[in-house]
């Protein structure tokens, strides 16, 4: 997600600030820039494409001076990474520069409006929408900045954390944040602007947290003053930091496995912003509208992928069979690519990948266009390898995900993969109204359910302790609860190095039973759905030989509570949409138990965040 680092004082502005930004490195991003005034009351802006390095060798010649500046590191929502799209971003007369971390949802309307009025606008990002509208809000109506700023905000649809500098005003910053975490560090004679406390905690530990629809006038010959949007003042409560730097960049968790963890009912709903409507009855897919003749002649899908993406990829064949009829086929991209598979020209390829850089994908990619098939690319990472590679594509938006072990990525790509079944089914009227709407509703209700499992974490950490010597491990599903088995078993072993095998359920009895004793633990996704029965005797075969269950199940089953060793209750939802909560236990449990074994959970053992390499 996009940095924000600010500063006003007697110092050099940009060293601090810059020092500032690498801090926030670890939130990760595509492109940065700086805004200072220098002593003569010149706005210098500065921006690069890459690294906060870059744009350090960006300003080697540059004029740097001046001791009130404001940058950002930006991770791209709207509009490619590059220069242009960078922040900051001038208003039209330039006399005002914005940095922006969010999304502004009606930034569509409000560029409509000022282009109506003569408004150019160089680059495609919402952010210049905002800060020309708060231009133009101040010099059309001649009052202050943040008079100005009161007001635009109070027309914004969306999530922000601003921060504006006014070229004739250099002695004042005015920020702002709503659903976006903003911090002001209180020093000696001067202060800090930042996303979070990192790359203010070496200077002071006295801070103030904006709230949401706060706005603060940082001035520095005064305290600073805070406002509402509607000009309501309030005090500030100055806070003192007690988090070290490392605990700060993990928002408190001891792991970012842990924070992305918890981070996925927001996640989820960031997912699907913008996507599906207020009232939750319907769901739209730019790409797919964009190009819905092409998809929905298809002949077939082949989803290409690796590891947790090719889990979200067995899920996706359900959901796409299920709501559109149209035949899917899910490949191992590092098989697909050297096969020499019979791909044709209405083939659609859906290729999914977290970093949007691994080989394997890329290369399977470029087989099936050179073969005519069309490309369909679901990523996170914005402007990346793959979503260039690709014909469209649809971001899941869950901000960047640091642990190696894919959690928040996954049920992301999930909830696309849901968006795209049940946008492509409408359009190919293979889905019922009432099947189509009591799954877009349930989809709504699906951040608030992710976080009433997020309150097991406590009863997960006393099952962990209890299995964190298991040698082997055994997980089953069916249905759509198949793929979640085996992602439950791929985070055991990748982050605990605890062998861990996933079967459909009713493979057991093909082999794998005779694993069966009271050394190997299984974990059996038994929620209440269409195949509960069939599960539950696979329960009572594995019980019947001794073997320890630990059990998924719906919140008030009885059956199963008085079977199964061990159960994680679930609230209840759809049969389709059962993956997106009954994951989250089993991240949790990997997360847990490797914990518990004192392993890098983080950065587990020859394990790569992105293998861009065979
Ligand atoms: C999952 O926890 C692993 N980190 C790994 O399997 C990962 O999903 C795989 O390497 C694919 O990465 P991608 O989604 O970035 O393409």
């Amino acid at each position: 997600m996009c940095g924000i680092v600010g500063y006003i004082g007697q110092r050099n502005a940009f060293d601090i600030i810059i020092k500032g930004l690498k801090r926030l490195e670890y939130r990760g991003y595509d492109s940065a820039g700086i805004a200072l005034i220098n002593n003569e009351g010149k706005l210098n802006v500065y921006k690069t494409k890459g690294k906060v390095s870059e744009l350090e060798n960006h300003t080697i010649d540059k004029d740097i001076s001046g001791n009130i500046g404001i940058a950002h590191t930006r991770w791209a929502t709207h509009g490619e990474p590059c220069t242009v799209n960078a922040h900051p971003h001038f208003s039209f007369s330039e006399s005002l520069a914005l940095v922006h971390n969010g999304i502004i949802e009606n930034y569509a309307t409000l560029k409509e409006n000022l282009q109506s009025k003569g408004y150019i606008f160089k680059s495609s990002t919402d952010t210049e929408v905002l800060i020309q509208f708060i231009g133009h809000i101040m010099e059309s109506n001649d009052i202050d900045l943040l008079t100005a700023t009161q007001l635009a905000l109070q027309e914004v649809v969306g999530a922000y954390a601003i921060a504006v500098l006014e070229k004739n005003n250099p002695n004042t910053i005015i920020a702002a944040r709503k659903s976006s975490p903003l911090v002001v560090g209180i020093g000696e004679n001067e202060f800090f602007l930042a996303s979070d406390a990192t790359p203010i905690v070496e200077y002071t530990d006295k801070v103030v947290y904006l709230k949401d629809e706060e706005i603060v006038a940082i001035n520095r010959e005064k305290d600073i003053k805070i406002v509402n949007l509607y000009n309501v003042e309030t005090t500030p409560e100055i806070k003192q930091i007690t988090l070290n730097l490392g605990q700060i960049e993990k928002g408190g968790y001891p792991h970012f496995m842990l924070k992305e963890i918890f981070e996925q009912p927001g996640c989820i709903y960031d997912c699907m912003r913008g996507r599906i409507n207020m009232e939750a009855d319907n769901v739209v897919l730019s790409a797919v509208i964009d190009y819905k003749e092409r998809l929905l002649n298809a002949k077939r899908f082949v989803i290409v992928a690796c590891g947790t993406s090719w889990h979200a990829g067995l899920i996706g064949k359900q959901l796409i069979e299920m709501l559109c009829r149209i035949p899917v086929e899910v490949e191992y991209a590092s098989e697909f690519r050297y096969r020499d598979p019979v791909i044709n020209s209405d083939d659609v390829v859906i290729a999914i990948s977290q970093s949007g850089e691994t080989a394997d994908t890329l290369a399977a990619i470029e087989l099936a266009k050179s073969k005519g098939a069309f490309i369909y690319g679901i990523c996170n990472a914005v402007g990346s390898s793959i979503p260039r590679a690709t014909h469209t594509g649809s971001y899941i938006h869950v901000g960047p995900e640091i642990g190696v072990a894919s959690t928040k990525a996954f049920t992301g790509q999930v909830t696309v993969l849901t968006m795209l079944a049940l946008t492509l089914g409408k359009a190919n009227n293979t889905i019922k109204e009432e099947t189509y709407l009591s799954i877009v509703k349930e989809l709504n209700n699906i951040p608030e359910k992710m976080k009433k499992v997020l309150e097991l974490n406590n009863q997960i950490i006393e099952l962990s302790r209890m299995f964190t010597y298991a040698h082997n491990f055994i997980y089953l599903g069916r249905g759509f609860s198949y793929p979640v088995a085996l992602e439950g078993a791929l985070k055991l072993k990748e982050i605990s190095y605890i062998h861990a095998e996933g079967y459909p359920a009713a493979e057991m009895k093909h082999g794998p039973i005779a694993l069966i004793d009271a050394e190997m633990p299984v974990v059996v996704i038994a929620t209440k759905n269409a195949l509960y029965d069939k599960v539950l005797s696979n329960i009572q075969e594995i019980k019947a030989r001794n073997g320890r269950v630990i059990a998924i199940i719906t919140e008030g089953d009885k059956i199963l509570s008085n079977i199964a060793d061990f159960c994680i209750e679930l609230p209840d939802t759809i049969d389709c949409l059962e993956p997106l909560v009954a994951t989250v236990p089993l991240q949790l449990l990997a997360y847990h138990i490797a914990v518990c074994k004192g392993m890098n959970v983080d950065q587990p053992r020859n394990l790569a965040k992105s293998v861009t390499v065979e």
